[in-house]
This record gives C-alpha cells, structure tokens and sequence, in this order.
C-alpha cells in the first residue's frame, strides 16, 4: 500500500496500525519517494529505538535513509511492549504501595483489592499504546522526512540488499537494529499455560493471577514483581544470583541494594536467592508449582497460579550471519568497534543486538552514531559508563562507583549518606531523607522515605559517586552522569555550590555545603 502521498493523523495512523495487527495478510505500507532504483547511504534494518533516531539524523545530515520494519509503526519493542508498559505498572506499584501503607488512614480510602488488578492494567496499557505508535509513523514521515516501508520482514541479501516486500532495496551501507527477543531458559514445563514473560503478558494475559514466581533476579524481574506484589498478587522471586548481582548491572552500591530488597521484604515479596529453578509443574495443561533446589541442596515447591520469566533477552544474529558471515561475539550479539562498525564493511550493528547495557539512551546514541560515520564523521561512542535505574515500589537510580569500588581505588574515600550509617542513631525513625514523593512516609513511616549516598575521593575532592532510592531523581542523574564524567569532574565544592530547589529529592547539594567547608573532608 503506497502511503505517500496520504497525510493521516494521529487517528488515521492509528486506525491503519491496528488493522495491520490484527491481519497477517495485511500489506506492507511503503512511504518511498518515487524515484526508480535509488541508492541509500543506508537502510536500517528495524526501526526500533535505534533504527528511527539513526535514519532521522542521516536524514538531517543530508543523507538518506530507508527504513523496513516488521512491524507496522516504528519506534520498536520500547513502546510495545518493554519501556512504557513497564513504567505505566511501576507507576501503578508506586501508587498502589502508598494507598496500601495509608489505608484508612488520613484522607485514603481503606484499600480494596479487588480494584487493584494486573489484568485490568495490562488492558488499560494495550487500549493506550496505539497513540505513541501513530505519533512516531507521523512524526517520522511527516516532521523528520525518513522513507520506510513498515509491515514488511526483511530478508538480508548481502552487504548492499535487502528484500522486503515483494521488492529489492540497494544502499551503500547497512545498519542492523533487529532488536533482541526473550531468553526462554532450560527449564522443563515453560510451554504450560499460564507461564508469561514481558512480551506475552501484554499480548496474551486472560486472567487474574493470584500468585506468582517469578524466575531472574534483575530489573524485570524486581520490576514487574514488585507490581504483580502491590496490586496483591503474592509474589516469589527466584534467583540464581543475589538479586542485583547479576552480570548485567554494575555499580550496585551495597547499602543501596540492601535498602531495596529489603523494602521488597516489608512489602510482603518472597525472596529465594542463590536458587535453582527445577522444574514448572502443571495440572491439566496449567501451571500450579515450580520446584526449587534451594541453596542448602533442598528441593522445595512453590505452588502458584502464574509463572513471570525475567531472564533476559538475545538477538536474533542467525540472518546477518548466513548472509554476511558476521562475526558474532561470545555472548551472542554482533561485535562492533566503537564506530558501530560489524566485521563486514559497510555493515553496522546498533541497540540491543550488540554488547553493553540493553538501554535507551545507548540503542538510539549508536543508531545515531552510525549514521554519522556513514555520513562521514569519525565518532566513537563508549557506553562503558552510563547512569542507571530501575523501579521497585521506588525509583533506584545510580552512577559512578559504588563504595567498595571506590575505596579500592582511592585511599581516601569519603561518603555523604542520608540517613546516615551511625551505631544506636535510631535512623529507622529518622524522617530523612524525604521531598518528592516520600513526605508522607517520613512524618507517619520514616523508614520507608528513601536512601542516598555520594561517594566522593577526599584527595581531589571529586565526586565518583551517587546513589538514590526514594522519587524523582531520575532526571538529576541524567546530568550528574555527565558532570561526573567530564574531564574536570564535579567537585564537592561546585555540587555544594549549586542551587538546589529545596526540597530537592537528592540532598546532595545541601549536604556536599555542610561539608565543603572542610579542608579535609569528613563523613557526613
Ligand atoms: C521490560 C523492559 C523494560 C525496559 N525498560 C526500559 C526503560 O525503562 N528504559 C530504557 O532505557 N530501556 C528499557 N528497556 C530496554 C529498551 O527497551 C531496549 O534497549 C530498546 O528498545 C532497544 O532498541 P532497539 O532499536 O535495539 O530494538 P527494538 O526497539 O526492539 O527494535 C527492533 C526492531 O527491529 C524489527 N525487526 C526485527 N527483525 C526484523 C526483520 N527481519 N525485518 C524487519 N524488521 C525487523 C522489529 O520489528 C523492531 O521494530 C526495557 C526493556 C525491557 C525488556
Ligand atoms: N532501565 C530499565 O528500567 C529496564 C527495565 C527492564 C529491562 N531493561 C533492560 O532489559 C534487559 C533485560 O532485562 P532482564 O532483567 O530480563 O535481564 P538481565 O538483566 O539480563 O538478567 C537476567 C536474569 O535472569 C537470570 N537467568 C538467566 N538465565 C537463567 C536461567 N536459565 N535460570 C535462572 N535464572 C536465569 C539471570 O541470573 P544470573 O545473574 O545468575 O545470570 C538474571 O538474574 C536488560 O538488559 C535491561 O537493561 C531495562
């Protein structure tokens, strides 16, 4: 279907998507000048987070981009099904953990679990996700000017072609950004109904669960256990690692991580760490227990009506290496230099098909920084170092080095923490620290408002890192990662220096002044 010259709106997108979802003969939709045999500088292969903000910055450069995606709107997995529902639950975790701690107390109404549902958020998120979908096609056609044929697999010829429907596409270079797809791990009984990972819990849940195990030990494991818990689901984490000791996170401050599973804990989760699971058992085709050896050699069975997979996601790379013989990595994703560049030249591979954290800000930044090496730029992108965060019932958000680390490399290492760490202080009733979203917990449940702590090297007086749990600090860590890491650093002083927005929900400005003043820093 050959939409170039149609101008829909946000309805009209929408309406064109969901017919395209729910037919599997649906055509492809073409937005292609009309020009016979053009030559790309690139097609991007997937038009995910990665593919669309790479075409659009070639597409700005003067370059031009053609994207083929699958699916029939762009923006791929994050809006779909992986990012925004998972902020839409962990929103839902927050406020329905709040309504739990107040219920019947000050203006809360007693809480009532039958209003609390999973089935109905996950409802309320497929009758909403559409928009984003439209906006993203409108935006990209009509606002960033990129060509893309949409509803359409592609099928990799070799480092100049891609087939996708019914036609041959020619560019000078390639840009893989397929994605990665859910890790299903070897374990007996995952095809009983009622065992679910994050993709097929938007797509397929039909019922209420009422009790769940959830299998992983990372962010979507803690994160959609920690919903599944606060709308009432009662909920049981195993985990082969500690939990956010798995390979996949770094810097997991110590003090921070004992804060947040413990808050799992008060909030009513089971924990079963260093944990095998055995077996998903079922009765009758449905899932009613899964055996876990425990640490101790026991086997132990969980009975539970729902099982939630969170063990992590791989690339499909089985395309790209039969027809390009590219070099895949030892963990299953294609190796790049820091150009974006794979084995084969003239090949590039971006976002969650290549190493490095599964995130936003490096899946567009590498589509972004692929397109600007085919335009002729010499950039390299280190995404070695990044600021990270996940949801509990809280906001965790961290960057730079974690106490143990620091202090293994500095002889000097002072930390700034709220509350603090002193021996018969009482911090459990210390209403600190609280601002945004944590003041009602500190004037009637102190211990629930919050943990921060920077990490700062007393000789050069520099801050190596921050730590928070507790709301709306997110966006602060966006821009103390890129203070912190900038050639000259961010010292104590120009932190202390700075003007906060009291209450601020991270101290750190504040507290960094109390401490400023010292010639030789001190805890605080
Ligand atoms: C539950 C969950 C929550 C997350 N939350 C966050 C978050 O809060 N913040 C954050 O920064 N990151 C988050 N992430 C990570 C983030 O979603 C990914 O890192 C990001 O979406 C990767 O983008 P991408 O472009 O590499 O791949 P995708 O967005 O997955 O795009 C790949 C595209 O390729 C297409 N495709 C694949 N094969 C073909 C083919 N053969 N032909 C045509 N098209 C093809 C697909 O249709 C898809 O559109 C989350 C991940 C998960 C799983
Ligand atoms: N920014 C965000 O808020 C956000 C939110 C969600 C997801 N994401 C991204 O999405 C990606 C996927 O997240 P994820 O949490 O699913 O994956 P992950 O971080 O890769 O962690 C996978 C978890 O599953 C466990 N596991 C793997 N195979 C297993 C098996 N066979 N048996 C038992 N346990 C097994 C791992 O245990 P071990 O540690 O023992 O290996 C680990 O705990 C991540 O890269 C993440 O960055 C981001």
């Amino acid at each position: 279907m050959d939409i170039r010259d149609e101008h829909y709106n946000l309805g009209e997108w929408n309406q064109l998507i969901e017919s395209c979802l729910s037919d599997p003969d649906s055509e492809p939709l073409l937005n292609l000048e009309r020009d016979e045999n053009p030559v790309y500088d690139a097609i991007f292969v997937g038009g995910g987070a990665g593919g669309r903000f790479g075409s659009a910055y070639m597409k700005a450069m003067g370059g031009r981009s053609l994207i083929i995606d699958a699916w029939p709107f762009l923006g791929g997995s994050c809006p779909h099904q992986a990012c925004v529902p998972h902020h839409l639950f962990s929103e839902a975790a927050e406020e329905l953990d709040r309504m739990k701690w107040f219920s019947d107390e000050l203006f809360f109404p007693k809480f009532d679990p039958s209003r609390a549902s999973i089935l109905a958020l996950v409802k309320l998120f497929l009758a909403g996700r559409g928009s984003a979908h439209a906006f993203m096609n409108w935006q990209t056609k009509e606002q960033l000017d990129v060509e893309f044929v949409l509803n359409a697999h592609a099928t990799i010829v070799d480092r100049n072609t891609v087939a996708a429907a019914g036609r041959t596409f020619t560019a000078r270079n390639l840009v893989l950004g397929m994605g990665a797809r859910p890790v299903l791990p070897d374990i007996p009984g995952l095809d009983l109904e009622g065992v679910y990972d994050f993709v097929s819990l938007v797509e397929e849940l039909d019922y209420e669960p009422t009790r769940c195990v959830i299998i992983g030990g990372s962010k979507v494991a803690m994160e959609y256990g920690s919903f599944f818990q606060a709308t009432g689901c009662d909920t049981t984490i195993v985990s082969r690692s500690q939990l956010m000791r798995t390979k996949a996170l770094h810097h997991v401050d110590e003090d921070l991580r004992q804060y947040v599973v413990e808050g799992m804990r008060k909030r009513g989760m089971t924990i079963i760490d260093q944990a095998v699971p055995v077996s998903v058992n079922g009765v009758d085709g449905r899932v009613s227990s899964v055996t876990v050896r425990l640490s101790t050699g026991e086997e132990t069975t969980l009975d539970t009506d729902f099982v939630f997979l969170g063990t992590g996601e791989r690339p499909t790379v089985a395309q790209a290496r039969e027809a390009l013989g590219i070099e895949v990595g030892p963990t299953g994703r294609v190796a790049v230099n820091k150009r974006m560049q794979t084995s084969v030249p003239g090949v590039y591979a971006i976002g969650d098909m290549i190493d490095g954290p599964m995130e936003m800000f490096k899946a567009r930044k590498s589509g972004v920084t692929a397109a600007r090496n085919i335009m002729g730029e010499d950039l390299e992108f280190d995404y070695t170092e990044f600021p990270d965060f996940f949801h509990t019932t809280y906001e965790v958000t961290w960057v730079g080095l974690t106490e143990a680390e620091a202090r293994e490399r500095f002889d000097d290492v002072i930390i700034i923490q709220m509350p603090p760490t002193v021996e018969g202080l009482d911090t459990p009733n210390l209403p600190l620290p609280c601002a945004e979203g944590t003041m009602l917990y500190a004037f009637s449940k102190p211990e629930l408002s919050g943990f921060q702590k920077l990490v700062v090297d007393g000789a050069s007086r520099k801050v190596v890192g921050a730590h928070h749990v507790g709301y709306g600090a997110k966006d602060a860590f966006q821009y103390l990662d890129h203070l912190i890491h900038s050639p000259d650093g961010l010292t104590i002083d120009t932190l202390g220096w700075m003007n906060e927005l009291f209450l601020n929900p991270e101290h750190f400005i504040q507290l960094s002044r109390l401490r400023a003043g010292n010639q030789t820093l001190r805890d605080l």
